[in-house]
């Protein structure tokens, strides 16, 4: 009886610890070695070389990393399409009240009518590499660790100044595995980068905030960028002499559709998941540091959409800061629910127990989760503070303003100065007082309520008591808010500017926030925290020695990733069964002038009226999104989602509200992807727009 127990609870246990096959973010160098023969028996056509190779062209040459975002190549003349979202500060800042592209969409009729946007850069990885061995060179285990990562730090220096020597590339190493591994990424960075189209957001943005993060979804969330480069088809600063790029690979787009069941794989940039973390971890994530964050950034919320629903101006001032608070916000909502659901800390917990069982004798082991738990209970105290700090704080805009002068001093240089001065007018563009100042007393307010005394520094304890005239005071008093005085101190003596600011009531409040923060917070924090890394690190090589048949992914880490899966619908909760797909039915039934989020553009109601679809119509409409079983988080916004021919049939944009957890658990019945159809992109660059010349320049089958 016994026995038998044991043997349900070891198949069980081995059950949990297998991951889905559809769970994971692989490398692409090493996909041969891990999931390649999988990949293949689900419907890939292609080889490991043909996805990823460095002596032949394939498909990695066709991805652009954005920096949060991912890019892909979709014609030979350096076009490339990625989300409407991801684009929005671009279009943002090319938009005012006279050509707002944000509204009206944006359709450049040639590429002279294209757009720079000075500091937005694509790059493509060159190749990625094992560097392990060279990173680890001279680390003796009887180091102790500060020595090991002074070596580490050398080794990484020599490895980046081999990788980019004489070849204008940069490269960083970045450690896999909680530093188990470390690899090399070299890149090639392009900078002159032009907006070619968006959409109106009533199309690109489509559902708005209400949609996002959910299915079913109606959104065309993507617009169209192209890289310039020199003559020789190398990176170059913006120049009217710059020329398309000549990608070495760019996609094929497949008008063929997707139907449930389709093999369906993602190739991109996703920015950090959580996998392994320890129970602990999570709990304080669902319980306590996402319900406090939410609650802050719903106060913020609702003063930017009263505001902005109230004058134009502002509606474009804060469209994209407004975007940027919701989006994680509604995540960590969604976030915080599926942990729960998936009972996620009682299954942590058990894999917890038998790691402890297996981990008896082993001196590496056996004494690691007891420091887990140690550490952690040190450390949530400050995380909670940091929390508040950088949601609180940080939320209000004039001191993270104020932050760029609290940290000036005399050394100041002419071109810091000038780059300085660039941000100062950015700030000026996109603010709006009565905004912030209504949030910095509400924030205030939540920070004195919540944080323990320990945590409050003196400045905010002594006005605790009177914290509305505090903040009056301080927004009246300060001449930050006054530019024409500001850009005259700018203006003048660099060496003069940190004198000049040092006295504003709002660089010291700033500055003693901060530094109260750096003494009694973040050092210690960042402490506790660097030693729980190192107890990962151990903790990652014994789970994989503890279960030697399982294949382990590297958690997210911003760097180029495969994930695969397949079209499929689900049931997010008891009785409703989502179906993989919509289409412009879905667009018309949300329809509603009085709804921001939901107003068709007339244009498109007009093609709706007139079944007016083109080569685009499927079924008597026009597919509109999919989802599938991808795996995927934050920075796979943009990816190619490709069909088993290496064909592009979407574009990733989002995950569903009941799958966000899976940045932390992945569960194959409840995580998808959503991707917008490659065949919606094109009906509306064909149809609602009439840019048919773009459509030439790619490549359909
Ligand atoms: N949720 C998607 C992502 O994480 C889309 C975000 C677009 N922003 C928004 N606030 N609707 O990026
Ligand atoms: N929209 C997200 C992004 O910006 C992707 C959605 C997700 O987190 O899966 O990358």
């Amino acid at each position: 009886m016994r026995i038998r127990r044991n043997i349900v609870v070891a198949l069980l246990a081995l059950f949990s610890l297998q991951s889905y096959a559809e769970e994971g973010m692989w490398l692409p160098s090493l996909i041969g070695q891990t999931k390649l023969k999988d990949m293949q028996a689900k419907g890939l056509k292609l080889t490991a070389e043909d996805l990823y190779s460095i002596n032949q062209a394939s498909l990695k040459d066709a991805i652009v990393t954005l920096g949060g975002c991912t890019g892909e190549m979709i014609s030979g003349e350096g076009l490339f399409i990625t989300n409407h979202h991801c684009g929005y500060g671009n279009i943002q800042s090319h938009s005012t009240v006279e050509h707002d592209y944000l509204t009206n969409g944006f359709w450049a009729a040639n590429k002279q009518e294209e757009l720079p946007n000075p500091g937005y850069t694509a790059s493509f990885l060159v190749k990625m590499e094992d560097v392990t061995e060279d990173v680890l060179k001279g680390v003796k285990p009887d180091m102790d660790e500060a020595k090991k990562d002074e070596v580490i730090a050398k080794n990484k220096e020599s490895i980046i100044a081999r990788a980019t020597k004489n070849n204008g590339y940069n490269a960083r190493i970045e450690a896999l595995y909680y530093a188990n591994q470390y690899f090399l990424f070299v890149f090639e960075k392009f900078e002159d980068v032009r907006l070619v189209a968006a959409p109106p957001s009533a199309i690109g943005k489509f559902g708005g905030d209400t949609d996002n993060w959910m299915w079913p979804r109606h959104t065309g969330d993507f617009c169209l960028f192209r890289i310039y480069a020199d003559k020789d088809n190398k990176p170059a600063k913006y120049s009217p002499d710059n020329v398309p790029y000549k990608p070495k690979k760019f996609f094929t787009i497949s008008t063929k559709g997707v139907k449930e069941g389709d093999f369906t794989f993602i190739y991109g940039y996703p920015g950090r998941t959580s996998e392994y973390i320890v129970s602990d971890a999570v709990k304080y994530i669902a319980e306590e540091g996402n319900p406090h964050k939410i609650k802050l950034r719903t106060i913020r919320l609702d003063i930017m959409n009263r505001y902005q629903a109230k004058d134009p101006v502002v509606r474009i001032q804060y469209a994209a800061k407004n975007a940027g608070v919701a989006n994680k916000w509604k995540k960590m909502q969604g976030e915080a629910k599926g942990i729960e659901k998936l009972g996620v800390v009682a299954e942590k917990q058990e894999l917890e127990n038998r790691f402890q069982e297996w981990a008896a004798g082993k001196p590496e082991y056996e004494n690691l989760l007891p420091q887990f738990r140690e550490l952690y209970a040190e450390v949530r105290p400050l995380d909670f503070a940091f929390d508040y700090y950088t949601e609180g704080f940080n939320g209000i805009e004039l001191m993270s303003f104020a932050a760029n002068f609290a940290s000036l001093d005399a050394s100041l240089t002419k071109e810091k100065a000038a780059a300085l001065k660039e941000r100062v007018k950015t700030f000026y563009k996109n603010y709006y007082q009565p905004i912030d100042q209504e949030s910095a007393k509400a924030l205030m307010a939540e920070f004195v309520k919540n944080v323990p005394a320990e945590f409050q520094p003196a400045v905010l304890k002594e006005n605790a008591g009177n914290l509305d005239n505090w903040i009056d005071g301080l927004f009246t008093e300060t001449i930050l808010l006054d530019s024409s005085k500001v850009y005259r101190i700018l203006d003048g003596d660099p060496s003069e500017i940190a004198g000049a600011m040092a006295n504003d009531i709002a660089v010291q409040v700033n500055k003693s926030f901060v530094d109260f923060y750096k003494e009694n917070v973040i050092g210690k924090r960042d402490v506790l925290n660097s030693r729980i890394e190192k107890l990962y690190t151990a903790y990652m090589k014994g789970l994989m020695e503890m279960q030697p048949d399982h294949v382990f992914y590297p958690d997210a880490n911003s760097t180029l990733r495969i994930a695969y899966g397949k079209v499929d619908g689900f049931n997010p909760s008891d009785a409703v069964r989502y179906k993989c797909y919509s289409t412009l039915e879905g667009i018309m039934e949300k329809d509603n002038p009085e709804i921001y989020d939901y107003n068709v553009p007339q244009r498109l109601r007009d093609l709706y009226e007139a079944k007016d679809y083109g080569r685009w119509e499927v079924n008597g409409t026009v597919p509109v999104a999919f989802i599938a079983t991808n795996h995927t988080t934050g920075g796979n916004s943009g990816s190619p989602v490709i069909n088993g021919n290496g064909e592009l049939i979407g574009v990733n944009f989002d995950r569903c509200w009941e799958s966000t957890m899976s940045d932390i658990k992945y569960d194959s019945d409840l995580c998808r992807n959503i991707a917008v159809d490659i065949r919606y992109v094109l009906f509306l660059i064909d149809k609602y727009a009439g840019a048919n010349y773009l459509i030439e320049e790619m490549k359909l089958n």
